[in-house]
């Protein structure tokens, strides 16, 4: 059996050919960054979020979930500092009417090594020590938001890196561009949420009077969120519209490093569990924080295109509640028994895009075999939660009495499981239209069934074949497919 890599073009046409992933409006030749999922892909994203709201929710009794409205009250972004600082910095090519973002810039120049934190450099020594300051200069301007009172200094530091890089960009000017949609609504301009952890701390009043949690507690979403992206690519990997799952965790001050490093190692070997291989994840430290954070690593995934950033971990600290006080005028504090005083916690975030992992997950489980018949096959190697069809249920041949059977197996399988039925081509033909999405199991009624009760179960992974009796189907098919298998995984890891 011989297993290829699989590019990125041929996840793309893989998805949009088996029903995962469409460009949205297609037949009026799609929006760019914008994706609609398809009939398998729904399955199969709903499944993700599914085993992460067990993850949070059902095993943590102190974590719960929200569900919070996309459009909020514009001061919520006043608050949150969205409104002034998420915006991106733009270095713009005259000659070729070209722009790159600064930071993707300059994380091209300082290409990192597989570790994840180091600089490489072409030349080493002093060179390599002028790189980084020059780096650290212009980083420190985007911190501290004084790109555009700087940004002829920022232009002569990005020459000098130029050239000691011998990068041929003739980079004419820098430019911003705000990150967040707005809607005008009522005469006022309101805006489409870009990240869904506002919805939790505008709500850490209302959570706190419904179930009086001491600390540490945490305060779960999913949902989608929007961001006006310029450099928007890499198929699902960066989109305009996309959901994420997140989890803010409200903590003691004191108890910072503790939490960040269990939530930094919780959320790895969450992403262990899916079985795409240990090799593929890596952490990376950031020296560049978000306005909110104060502390932050990446879990990176190594992509069809490289290492990058599939969930964020991110201490942030008291800024949010701090600064929704500052606005709202309300107190959103705990009570400290010990000290007999109320103070505003600490929030550790856990952040993650269900596009992303999607995309992870497709491109480390899509393989393309060739069997020992020299008979080709696509396989999708997901782990058996995960895929959209749980089981297909096949009469060998189109007979009249095997048929009939089989659609009373499908009827009485189908409130406990998502299934499909296929009568058409040879059995063959319908073994690779499920491998091809990962269905785990197929069953087959043929004519001993009609005499012994018993059916032929295929598994996708081995293609190994055992005859099941009827009466043991169910438990078969939830033994391989359950939820459960999954969390406990997870638990024992
Ligand atoms: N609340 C913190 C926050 O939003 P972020 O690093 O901006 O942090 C968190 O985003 C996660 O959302 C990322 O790790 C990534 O998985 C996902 N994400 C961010 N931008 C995205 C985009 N344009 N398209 C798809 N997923 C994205």
């Amino acid at each position: 059996m011989r297993k290829n890599k699989i590019a990125l073009k041929e996840i793309v046409s893989y998805a949009k050919k088996y029903g995962f992933i469409f460009p949205t409006s297609e037949i009026y030749d799609g929006i760019h960054a914008l994706y609609d999922y398809g009939p398998y892909g729904i399955h199969l994203k709903n499944n993700i979020k599914e085993y992460w709201w067990k993850s949070m929710i059902q095993i943590n009794k102190n974590i719960i979930g929200l569900d919070t409205s996309i459009l909020m009250h514009p001061k919520s972004w006043k608050a949150s500092g969205h409104i002034e600082k998420f915006k991106e910095i733009f270095l713009y090519n005259k000659r070729k009417n070209y722009s790159y973002r600064l930071d993707f810039w300059l994380e091209q120049i300082f290409k990192r090594t597989s570790k994840g934190d180091k600089v490489v450099c072409k030349k080493f020594g002093k060179i390599k020590t002028k790189k980084n300051n020059l780096k650290k200069r212009i980083i420190q301007y985007i911190d501290d938001n004084i790109v555009f009172k700087k940004y002829k200094k920022i232009l002569v530091l990005v020459k000098q890196l130029k050239q000691i890089t011998n990068s041929k960009d003739q980079w004419n000017y820098l430019y911003e561009e705000k990150l967040m949609f707005k809607i005008d609504f009522k005469q006022q301009t309101i805006y489409l949420r870009p990240e869904t952890a506002q919805g939790i701390f505008t709500n850490f009043l209302n959570v706190q009077n419904i179930r009086k949690f001491q600390l540490p507690f945490g305060i779960a979403q999913i949902g989608k969120v929007f961001r006006n992206e310029q450099m928007a690519r890499q198929f699902i990997f960066r989109m305009r519209e996309f959901e994420q799952m997140e989890m803010q965790f409200f903590i003691n001050h004191k108890e910072e490093d503790k939490w960040f490093k269990y939530w930094k190692n919780q959320r790895l070997k969450w992403h262990l569990t899916l079985g795409l291989g240990e090799k593929k994840y890596r952490y990376f430290e950031h020296e560049k924080f978000a306005h909110y954070a104060k502390k932050a690593y990446d879990i990176q995934f190594n992509f069809p295109f490289g290492f990058k950033e599939l969930e964020g971990i991110h201490s942030r600290r008291n800024f949010d509640l701090k600064q929704h006080e500052k606005y709202s005028n309300k107190q959103l504090r705990v009570f400290d028994k010990e000290n007999q005083r109320y103070y505003i916690p600490y929030i550790i975030e856990t952040s993650v895009g269900i596009d992303r992992i999607f995309l992870a997950i497709l491109s480390a489980s899509l393989k393309m075999e060739v069997l020992k018949t020299k008979t080709k096959r696509i396989l999708l190697k997901i782990n058996p939660y995960l895929a959209p069809i749980k089981a297909a249920i096949f009469p060998l041949l189109q007979d009249k009495r095997l048929i009939a059977y089989a659609k009373y197996l499908f009827n009485s399988l189908k409130t406990s499981f998502l299934l499909t039925y296929e009568e058409n081509d040879s059995i063959g033909k319908r073994y690779r239209r499920q491998d091809a999405i990962g269905t785990p199991i197929c069953i087959t009624v043929d004519f001993k069934t009609l005499k012994d009760k018993c059916v032929t179960i295929r598994y996708r992974d081995s293609m190994l074949q055992e005859r099941v009796l009827i009466k043991n189907l169910k438990q078969a098919i939830k033994q391989e497919t359950s939820i459960k298998k999954l969390v406990t995984k997870f638990l024992m890891l």
